[in-house]
């Protein structure tokens, strides 16, 4: 549409509606922080039942805070008639934001903002949570990718403050500040970065396991001491053996191996032999119950 500039700028308006697309850790956090920033917002995920039980999901972790004393059960009540789960993608038509947080699949994000592209309004905003896909990428098949942009929020969304506000080569300067108003808007603490592997905290991040990996390896210090040594200096809440096996081995291991593809294989980002052992033998962090520590059922502190 015509819209003047300056409104094209500003955060999106809470009485439009913002849907999320892929309805799991991600996506049901993201749209709970839109849902209390005052949104309609409607869930759609491919597996069918899952946009339901992610309203679910939403609705008792509302609970929880109105059990906490953080929320009004008025106000949860009122947020829960905005939650929707759809059936289909045409039922995000009304959308003025559409964040994806799907499988971390080029083609599958493609496919599915080609798809969206036939949905929604031409004044409505497309953004992906990706962590490691170019934002660039995923916008090059579209018609309108002026209108695409990264909104890369952290695990778990509702409390953690960042958001990486990502412009791609063809992203609109104002749809990214578009974004940018949105996300603090609804409370959180956005920054703007241009379209590279790993974007801002991923990249950096890279380098910090990476070494530490390499101080384990050399026999220099194991696992517990090093992790020790970086959460009494002050300015880490963990260190990088624990914080991976809570992100789950598996998963940081592939944005390694993402970034490092990314940047042409470029050695200061080699992904660790150490690292790989324990995926390939499924000690993949808390979730499996062992990584680089143990998390067995009563075992009290985590044993190396
Ligand atoms: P998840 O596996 O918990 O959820 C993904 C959901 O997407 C599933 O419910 C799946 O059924 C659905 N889905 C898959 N293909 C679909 C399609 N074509 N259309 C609609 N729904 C589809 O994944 P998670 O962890 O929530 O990650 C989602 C995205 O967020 C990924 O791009 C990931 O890189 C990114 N991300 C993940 C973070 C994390 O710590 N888990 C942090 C920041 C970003």
């Amino acid at each position: 549409s015509d819209e003047p500039s300056a409104d094209a700028a500003g955060p999106v308006d809470p009485s439009r509606a913002v849907a999320v697309v892929g309805t799991g850790t991600m996506g049901q956090g993201i749209a709970q922080v839109a849902l209390l920033a005052g949104h309609p917002v409607r869930l759609y995920d491919s597996a069918p039942g899952r946009a339901a039980e992610a309203v679910a999901a939403v609705g008792g972790r509302l609970d929880r805070l109105v059990e906490k004393g953080r929320l009004d059960a008025a106000e949860r009540d009122a947020a829960l008639a905005r939650l929707h789960a759809a059936d289909a993608l045409a039922e995000l038509a009304g959308a003025a934001l559409v964040v994806e947080a799907i499988v971390e699949r080029l083609d599958v994000k493609q496919r599915l903002f080609a798809d969206l592209e036939d949905v929604v309004g031409a004044d409505a905003v497309l953004a992906t949570n990706t962590s490691s896909l170019s934002v660039t990428a995923i916008a090059g098949g579209l018609r309108l990718p002026g209108r695409f942009v990264g909104l890369h929020f952290f695990n778990p969304a509702p409390l953690l403050p960042l958001v990486e506000v990502v412009s791609g080569f063809a992203t609109d300067p104002a749809t990214a500040t578009r974004a940018y108003e949105t996300a603090r808007r609804w409370g959180k603490t956005p920054v703007r970065c241009t379209d590279t592997p790993g974007f801002i905290v991923n990249r950096i991040a890279r380098p910090f396991y990476a070494e530490a990996l390499r101080v384990h390896e050399e026999g220099v210090a194991d696992p517990a001491t090093i992790d020790a040594a970086l959460r009494e200096s002050g300015g880490f809440r963990m260190g990088p053996f624990e914080l991976t096996d809570l992100i789950g081995q598996d998963v940081n291991e592939a944005v390694t191996r993402s970034v490092w593809d990314s940047f042409h294989q470029d050695p200061k980002f080699t992904p660790s032999l150490a690292q790989r052992r324990l995926v390939e033998s499924g000690r993949l962090g808390r979730k499996s119950g062992h990584g680089w520590f143990s998390y067995a059922e009563g075992a009290g502190r985590p044993e190396p």
